[in-house]
């Protein structure tokens, strides 16, 4: 009841298939009642086709690169040819007098890449794609050709870009000063002071807990191993793109962003104006991974220029800039020890991990080893190493990626070590009921029972089958909201910051209005991507739905309370024995009813609003900081993969994969199995094809476009099988978690476990390319990544 404090119910609780049963949470007296188990929902739980499908295939949708303003400039950025120099001099005056040119401005701050401490001498460039200055010009081809007006003098420096050189103490330094900040979630923030010598930034030990040494010596078995991954780039299918409009009433900036809310704070500060004069739009998108989540250089380049030249300005990079400079996965190189018991019980885990994240911080493993299994001995040092590289930042499951690739591939060393199927012992050492269920789920769809002992083919063509698991943590941004409005004329639509990056969050939230109303999912307009609509979350760390779908169940839930006393004198019952559905409000036994647009008709005024902010999970949060609430639980994952080996030729083909995945209350399974098969693939990618190569004697990335940088194609994919289990938490009004990032997880260590049952071989470098295959086969050179 409203002004109840809170109050007491019941909530489906418990695994499906399995056990459902129902758990008591106090609740506060705003927040809808519980909601049914998917089984008995209209809309909610069902594969409703995504709102803007038909858009996007015929075209109709628009990306930012679509937005046309009138008087809209082209504007291009100067990048750096030289990884790393002095810029003795810049000239802009030659294209500033070009003609069509109409701004033209020097571009000097740090954004995306680690802060140095002032002293440095002078302006300098560190990495090829650094950028240098920008210009807006009447079309591309005048700001093209403007860039080619500047004059740049640069006095060339010495540079490194390769990871294990640049960590020796002759080599050039890239950050002549101390840098600050933390990265984002590759390392675990350490809270103290982490110490840099030369290149290399570390260690940072944060997060480690007991006594490792004393568990490794004594275990009876020991498993140790150096890993290594490359750096991938995020490839989102739209690159890139801001148009940004500065008028004398305020900033519009149209821009491909995974977070309308935080760009427009970032903007706010940075142009020292009121949140009330910046908005940030955004419609259909392309993805992001984790590269689109702030403003960019280029954002703050464009917003400039528009307000030097008074005039809107577009900026889109190309794919040579996605490449060079708008982040990427970091490199790693982790050397791992797991100590255990003959029984299988871990006795320690210990993780040595430096990578490099270019000019960028956050080259960590990682959450994955703290929380996956059970181990009260856990080390942790992890370093970051400077070369002279575009800076990387946050991409699909950050540091838990590479960090999979090398643990899983242990303890599955450790499995055969110990005499034991690679699923029992994960069954004596992992605490999690989600992922048991899903190995048995797994294992049976899969048809694990076929596994043989590695190498067990005798032709060139050998088959193996292998399985990984994935961890990460349940997250909600706790800012989320949003407004759901009734209409006179019986039309209902719902307003919030909130940006569909492509995983369909607008179907999701028309669903649950469509639950709460009785009205159909295509009768709710859906009104997002704005910051002149409520703050949504963020699209990063897998927490829209958590987020976004709890506050606009109980927006809509509270709009619908409003309605049904409007309508309750006229229906002749109190409100609270009313029902939705069937596009009607009824008496409970249905002998009186109005229509949903007969019933708004009564409605005082022309609207019904209500707003919902995000109320903390029932039960409160295993953690918090900031605008971020962890669940208690964290997500599971388990993923199986079936690959065919060539021994001859070095070439791996994935077959199948069965991915057994959880994420709470499935809101809608359709796009939530089209997320783990684009998980699936982009780990498949990772682990086959994908490595940006950097040229050693130029500082050049040798395969900056889709040609030769290689990416997984329909014809490389699998045959990919999803097991979605029901997982109700009873942690909030609508149970739901994250899809996007546990999905990613899990698929390059199942390869390359099935690439070992397949050959008795243990490739434990990423990408496994021919040339990395032969080598661990014993048959030719390994290749190194080139970072
Ligand atoms: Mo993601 S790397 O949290 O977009």
């Amino acid at each position: 009841m409203p002004g109840d404090p809170t109050r007491t119910q019941r909530e489906p609780f418990g695994l499906l298939p399995g056990a459902l049963g129902e758990a008591e949470r106090q609740v506060g007296g705003d927040e809808a009642p519980p909601l049914a188990p998917n089984a008995a929902l209209a809309w909610i739980g069902k594969p409703v086709p995504r709102i803007n499908g038909r858009a996007k295939v015929t075209g109709a949708a628009r990306y930012t690169v679509d937005v046309k303003l009138p008087g809209m400039l082209h504007g291009r950025l100067l990048r750096s040819p030289h990884p790393h120099a002095r810029l003795a001099a810049l000239d802009l005056a030659p294209a500033a007098k070009h003609p069509g040119v109409r701004a033209a401005l020097a571009l000097d701050e740090a954004v995306g890449r680690a802060v140095e401490a002032p002293g440095a001498g002078g302006r300098r460039v560190l990495y090829v794609g650094d950028v240098v200055a920008a210009v807006a010009a009447a079309t591309p081809e005048a700001a093209e050709a403007a860039l080619r007006l500047i004059r740049a003098d640069y006095q060339p420096l010495p540079f490194v870009v390769e990871i294990e050189k640049a960590r020796r103490a002759d080599a050039p330094v890239v950050f002549e000063r101390p840098v600050h900040g933390e990265g984002y979630a590759g390392a675990i923030a350490s809270g103290a002071p982490i110490a840099q010598q030369g290149n290399v930034r570390g260690p940072n030990t944060a997060g480690s807990r007991g006594d490792a040494g004393a568990g490794l010596a004594r275990a009876e078995v020991v498993v140790e191993g150096e890993f290594r991954t490359q750096v991938q780039t995020h490839c989102c299918m739209e690159t890139h793109a801001v148009v940004a409009d500065w008028r004398a009433d305020g900033l519009t900036v149209y821009l491909s962003t995974q977070y309308t809310a935080g760009v427009r704070a970032e903007l706010a500060q940075a142009f020292g104006l009121p949140l009330s004069r910046v908005r940030v739009v955004v419609d259909a998108m392309g993805g992001g991974f984790g590269s689109k989540s702030g403003a960019g250089n280029y954002v703050r380049a464009a917003v400039r220029l528009s307000r030097e030249a008074r005039a809107p300005v577009r900026i889109a990079l190309d794919r040579r800039e996605e490449h060079l400079d708008s982040g990427n996965r970091p490199a790693t190189v982790q050397k791992l020890r797991v100590g255990a018991g003959r029984d299988g019980a871990l006795t320690a885990i210990a993780i040595d991990t430096y990578g490099t994240a270019g000019v960028g911080l956050g080259a960590g493993v990682g959450f994955f080893a703290q929380g996956l299994y059970a181990c009260d001995n856990f080390s942790i040092a992890q370093s970051d190493v400077f070369i002279n590289a575009g800076p990387g930042c946050a991409m699909r499951a950050p540091g838990n990626v590479p960090g999979a690739f090398a643990l899983e591939q242990a303890i599955d060393e450790l499995a055969e070590r110990l005499g034991l199927d690679p699923l029992a012992l994960r069954d004596r050492i992992d605490p999690s009921p989600v992922r048991l269920a899903e190995r048995r789920a797994g294992a049976e769809r899969f048809g694990w029972g076929r596994r043989r002992a590695p190498g067990a083919d005798a032709g060139p063509v050998k088959r193996g089958l292998g399985m990984a698991q994935s961890f990460w943590t349940a997250n909600v941004n706790t800012q989320a909201s949003c407004e759901v409005r009734i209409l006179r004329d019986g039309s209902v639509e719902l307003f919030s910051g909130v940006q569909d990056i492509g995983s369909g969050i607008g179907t999701v939230l028309a669903q649950v209005l469509a639950e709460e109303t009785g009205l159909r999912p295509e009768d709710i307009a859906i009104h997002i991507g704005d910051t002149n609509f409520p703050a949504g979350p963020p699209s990063y760390g897998s927490l829209t739905t958590a987020s976004i779908t709890p506050p606009a169940r109980n927006a809509a839930w509270r709009a619908m309370r409003e309605l049904k006393r409007a309508v309750a004198p006229a229906l002749g019952v109190p409100p609270e024995q009313l029902v939705a559905r069937g596009g009607r409000i009824a008496t409970a036994d249905g002998t009186r009813s109005l229509s949903f647009r007969e019933a708004a008709g009564r409605i005082r005024g022309d609207r019904i609003s209500a707003l919902a902010a995000r109320s903390d999970d029932y039960g409160g949060f295993g953690r918090r900081f900031g605008e971020m609430g962890q669940a208690k639980e964290p997500l599971g994952g388990v993923q199986f993969a079936e690959v065919a080996v060539d021994v001859e030729t070095g070439i791996v083909r994935v077959e199948r994969v069965v991915a057994a995945q959880d994420c709470g209350r499935p809101m809608n399974p359709k796009q939530i199995e089209s997320q783990v098969h684009g998980g699936v693939l982009m780990g498949l990618s990772y682990a086959l094809y994908e490595n940006r190569v950097v040229d050693r004697r130029t500082g050049h990335v040798l395969n900056a476009d889709l040609e030769h940088y290689k990416i997984a194609r329909a014809r490389e994919a699998p045959a990919i099988e999803v097991i979605l289990l029901e997982h109700y938490r009873a942690a909030s009004a609508t149970d739901a978690y994250g899809i996007a990032e546990p999905a990613n997880i899990a698929t390059a260590p199942a390869i390359a476990n099935a690439v070992y049952n397949a050959t008795g071989a243990r490739v434990r470098q990423l990408p496994m390319t021919p040339a990395t295959v032969l080598a661990a086969l014993g048959r030719a050179p390994a290749a190194r990544p080139s970072a």
